[in-house]
C-alpha cells in the first residue's frame, strides 16, 4: 500500500505539479514526505508553516463574481480580489458553478500561493443542483428517509461534478411560523422528524467516505433559532426560552453533529440579545464544548459584520474579534476576517491559539475532502458532462417528488382521475409552469426546466385536457434577486376560465405561491392564494363544482374556504424538475399519495405560530364560557394538524400494546399496533407514535412525536408495527440544556396523524 502510494504520488508530481510537496511553484516549504502522516500530523505540519496572514486567509471566504447570494459587499466583487487569492489571503469561494471557474481559482490558489492551499469552494446545493428534487420541505412531507437521502446523494453526484465540494445544506432549522419563507428549506416544525432527515441529508451528501470524489462536505445552518424569528420576518430577533432552545431548536443540529456533519453555518438572528455569529455559548460552549464538534464553522453572508448593524459590535475589527472568540471560523464575505484579524492577533487583543484552532479545523476538512491530494478532483469536465442531468438522477427526483404529495381532502370520488373519456379542465396560472415549481434555491439549474402540470397530464391520451391560465400571477419578471410584482388588479382572463370550466367533467386548478415568493427574504403577512388566484377560484367553483385544487407553494397557505368547498386539496409543493409528471401520476392514481404534512395548516394568520406539540395551558377546557385559552373569532384547531395527509386507500389501526405498565427508568417500552389497509387500493401509510408526559418539571406539551414507520399495505393486508421507546425518547431538556427522565405517568398515541386518538398508558417508576 505504502509502495503504491509512493509511487502514484511521483506519478502525480510528473504529472500534476499541484500535489502534497509540489503542488505550488511558490511552494518552498515543501511537505514531501508527510504522505503516511495522520490527518492531524499533516494539520500540524501545515499549520506550523503558515505565516498569521496566511492563517487568516485560511477563515476567509469571497463569493465568486458571477453570482452572489446576498448583498453585494460594499467591498466589490471578488474578481477584484485575485491578488489576494494569490498571496494566500482566500481560503474558499462560494458561487462557483463550473469545472472550468473551479479549475481557473483552483490552480492560482495551489500553484501561484507561497504554501499551495486548495480552496474549498462552497455553493447552496439544496434541493438538487442541476437535476432538482422537491423543495426540502416538500421532501419532508414524505416522511421517507431512504428516498430523502437518495436526493441529497444525486445532489452531491451532481454537484461534485460541477466544481463544488461543499454544499451549504441541509437546514435544520426547526419554525413553526409559515409567514417566514425560508420554511421551505427546512423539515418543518418537529425536532424528532428534524433530526431523523437531518441524518439522510447529511448522509447522502457526504456519502461514506468524504475522500471520493462524488461526495462534499455537508453544512447543518443556521446555528441557532434562524427559524423562531420575531414575527415571520427574516433577519428578525429571535427571543426564546431555554426549553424551546434546548427541546426544539438545538436536537436537530445535535444530530447533525452526531452523523458527522464537517460543517455549521451560523445565523442573521439574534438569541435572545446576541447575535448568533458573536454567541460565545452557542458555538464554543455548546457546539465545540459540550457535543465536540471538531469541524468548521462558517458565518452567513455578511453575518460577521452585520454584528455592527445589530449594534452588538463597534466596527468591523470589534465584529472581527467578537466573532472569532465566539468560535466563527470562517467569514463569508464579510470581509471582518481578511481585513481585521491579523492586526487583532499583533496588538495582543486575540491570542494566536484561536485562529490556529479555527484553521486547524478549515484544513482538516480539506484534507478529509482529498483535496491536497488531488486539488483538481472536482474540476473533471467529462465527469461533469457525464454526470449531470442523467435519467436515473431524474427517474430518482420523480420518485420522491411523488412521495412528497400530500393529499388534504379528497371527496366525491373525484381522485383518482378517470383515465379515459373525460374532459378536464385544467386552469391556473401556475399549470402551464416550467419554472416557479423549480423552487428558489436553483442556482445550479436552468430556470423554465420543469415539467409543467400540463406536460404531465398530457402524457395520458385517454381525456381531452383544455387549458386556460385564468389570470396572470404577476405583472413584469419572476427574479430570484428581484422583488416580485403580484398581480392585483387584471382579472380580464377570468372569463375564459369560466367558459372552459362550464364544459369540463373535472376541473383541476393549479394555484399557489410561485417558487420565488418563498425562500429568504420572503416573508409574507397573509398566506392567502397571493393575487387574484382566490377570485378565479370562487368564479370557477360557481360553474363547475369537481374541482381538485392542486396547491403549489413553499409554505402552509391559509385554505379555509378553498377547505369548506372545494371537493379535492392536492398539496404538491414545488416539487422539482419532475413536477408536473409526479403530479399527474399522483392525480392518475399511478402512485397513491403517502404524504403526510410536516408542518401545522392554520386557519388564519392570527393563529400562528399554531403547532402540534402544545402546551395544554391552565385553561384548556372548552364549554366554559370566556374564560378558557381561545379566540373569540376563529377556532383554536388548525385546518390541517401536523402529520396529515390521505390516501386512495383507508387504514384502520388497533390493538394498541404498551408491553409493561410499569417500566423503570432504564428499560425501553416496546409498543406495538395493527394497521390494516381496509380500502381499494395498496397503500403506504406513515406509522406515527407520540407521547405525552403527563406531569414534568417543566410542563411537557400535550404531544410529541418519538416514533414513525412508513409501511406498504396491500389492499385488505394488516401489519404489526413495534417501536420500541427508550431513554431518549422519553426524557427532555431541562432549562440548563442537561437531559433528563423524570418518573411518571404516560401516554403513548398511535395513527396516521398528530390528533390520533388511539391511546394506551404506562407509568414509568425509579
Ligand atoms: C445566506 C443564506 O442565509 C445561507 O443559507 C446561504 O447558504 C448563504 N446566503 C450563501 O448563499
Amino acid at each position: 500500500m505504502t509502495k503504491y502510494l509512493a509511487r502514484r504520488a511521483s506519478i502525480f508530481c510528473l504529472t500534476a505539479p499541484f500535489l502534497i510537496g509540489c503542488f505550488s511553484k511558490k511552494n518552498d516549504e515543501s511537505m514531501i514526505g508527510i504522505k503516511d502522516e495522520t490527518i492531524t500530523e499533516k494539520v500540524d505540519s501545515l499549520l506550523s508553516k503558515m505565516s498569521l496572514e496566511e492563517k487568516v486567509g485560511q477563515m476567509n471566504q469571497y463569493s465568486d463574481f458571477w453570482d452572489v447570494t446576498g448583498p453585494p459587499p460594499k467591498e466589490g466583487v471578488a474578481k477584484d480580489k485575485l491578488e489576494d487569492l494569490k498571496e494566500g489571503l482566500v481560503g474558499s469561494i462560494l458561487n462557483i458553478n463550473s469545472t472550468e471557474e473551479a479549475r481557473k481559482l483552483q490552480k492560482i490558489a495551489v500553484e501561484d500561493t507561497r504554501l499551495g492551499i486548495p480552496l474549498i469552494m462552497g455553493y447552496d446545493v439544496i434541493h438538487g443542483h442541476k437535476t432538482l428534487a422537491p423543495i426540502p420541505l416538500a421532501e419532508a412531507a414524505s416522511w421517507d428517509l431512504e428516498a430523502i437521502e437518495k436526493s441529497a446523494r444525486i445532489a452531491a453526484i451532481e454537484a461534485s461534478a460541477s466544481g463544488i465540494n461543499w454544499t451549504f445544506a441541509p437546514m435544520v432549522d426547526i419554525s413553526r411560523d409559515p409567514r417566514w419563507g425560508r420554511v421551505m428549506e427546512g423539515a418543518g416544525e418537529d425536532p424528532f422528524l428534524g433530526s431523523k432527515i437531518a441524518k439522510a441529508r447529511i448522509k447522502g451528501f457526504q456519502g461514506d467516505d468524504l475522500s471520493k470524489n462524488n461526495t462534499i462536505a455537508a453544512c447543518a445552518k443556521h446555528f441557532a433559532a434562524y427559524g423562531f424569528s420575531e414575527a415571520g420576518r427574516d433577519y428578525n430577533p429571535v427571543d426564546i426560552g431555554n426549553s424551546t432552545l434546548h427541546n426544539l431548536v438545538l436536537p436537530p443540529f445535535k444530530a447533525a453533529v452526531d452523523s458527522g456533519v464537517k460543517t455549521l453555518m451560523n445565523s442573521f438572528n439574534e438569541l435572545n440579545g446576541i447575535p448568533a455569529t458573536g454567541s460565545k455559548y452557542l458555538q464554543r460552549d455548546i457546539l465545540k464544548g459540550k457535543w465536540g464538534f471538531d469541524g468548521f464553522v462558517v458565518s452567513d453572508w455578511a453575518s460577521i459584520s452585520e454584528m455592527v448593524d445589530w449594534g452588538h459590535a463597534e466596527d468591523n475589527r470589534d465584529a472581527a474579534r467578537i466573532a472569532a472568540i465566539a468560535g466563527s471560523d470562517m467569514d463569508m464575505e464579510g470581509y471582518a476576517y481578511v481585513n481585521e484579524l491579523a492586526k487583532l492577533v499583533k496588538d495582543g487583543v486575540i491570542k494566536e491559539e484561536i485562529i490556529d484552532d479555527a484553521v486547524r479545523r478549515i484544513l482538516t476538512v480539506k484534507f478529509e475532502l482529498g483535496l491536497f491530494d488531488d486539488p483538481y478532483r472536482y474540476c473533471d469536465p467529462v465527469n461533469e458532462k457525464e454526470n449531470i442531468g442523467k435519467k436515473e438522477h431524474h427517474d430518482a427526483v420523480l420518485d420522491v417528488a411523488k412521495k412528497s404529495i400530500v393529499l388534504l381532502k379528497n371527496e366525491n370520488n373525484l381522485l383518482p382521475l378517470k383515465k379515459q373519456g373525460q374532459k378536464i379542465a385544467l386552469i391556473g396560472p401556475l399549470a402551464n409552469d416550467k419554472n416557479s415549481s423549480l423552487g428558489s434555491w436553483r442556482l445550479g439549474s436552468d430556470d423554465n426546466t420543469a415539467v409543467s402540470v400540463l406536460e404531465g397530464l398530457q402524457n395520458y391520451k385517454g381525456n381531452e385536457i383544455l387549458f386556460e391560465e385564468g389570470i396572470d400571477l404577476f405583472i413584469g419578471e419572476t427574479d430570484f434577486r428581484k422583488e416580485i410584482v403580484v398581480n392585483t388588479t387584471d382579472n380580464s382572463k377570468i372569463k375564459n376560465a369560466i367558459a372552459t370550466a362550464k364544459k369540463a367533467d373535472v376541473v383541476i386548478m393549479v394555484l399557489g405561491e410561485h417558487g420565488f415568493q418563498s425562500g429568504e427574504g420572503r416573508s409574507r403577512t397573509e398566506l392567502d392564494l397571493p393575487g387574484l388566484q382566490q377570485e378565479l377560484l370562487e368564479e370557477v367553483y360557481k360553474v363547475n363544482k369537481n374541482i381538485v385544487l392542486v396547491l403549489n407553494n413553499g409554505r402552509p397557505l391559509t385554505i379555509e374556504w378553498a377547505d369548506k368547498n372545494i371537493p379535492c386539496i392536492v398539496e404538491a409543493w414545488q416539487l422539482g424538475s419532475q413536477s408536473g409528471n409526479a403530479i399527474a401520476n399522483v392525480l392518475y392514481g399511478d402512485y397513491n399519495p403517502s404524504g403526510k404534512l410536516p408542518m401545522t395548516f392554520p386557519r388564519n394568520v392570527g393563529q400562528i405560530p399554531i403547532y402540534y406539540n402544545y402546551k395544554n395551558t391552565g385553561r384548556p377546557v372548552e364549554n366554559v364560557p370566556v374564560f378558557w385559552s381561545h379566540y373569540i373569532d376563529s377556532e383554536n384547531t388548525p385546518l390541517y394538524p401536523f402529520g396529515h395527509g390521505l390516501s386512495y386507500t383507508t387504514f384502520e389501526y388497533k390493538n394498541l400494546k404498551v408491553n409493561s405498565d410499569k417500566p423503570t427508568v432504564n428499560d425501553s417500552v416496546k409498543v406495538t399496533v395493527d394497521v390494516q389497509n381496509t380500502g381499494d387500493f395498496d397503500g403506504k401509510e406513515v406509522v406515527q407514535l407520540y407521547i405525552r408526559d403527563l406531569v414534568g418539571s417543566i410542563t411537557r406539551p400535550v404531544k410529541e412525536l418519538k416514533g414513525f414507520e412508513l409501511i406498504s399495505l396491500k389492499k385488505g393486508e394488516s401489519k404489526t408495527v413495534e417501536f420500541v421507546l427508550t431513554k431518549n425518547e422519553l426524557g427532555f431538556f431541562d432549562n440548563n440544556g442537561d437531559f433528563i427522565v423524570e418518573p411518571g405517568k404516560f401516554k403513548v398515541f398511535v395513527g396516521g396523524s398528530s390528533i390520533t386518538k388511539l391511546e394506551e398508558n404506562f407509568e414509568i417508576i425509579e
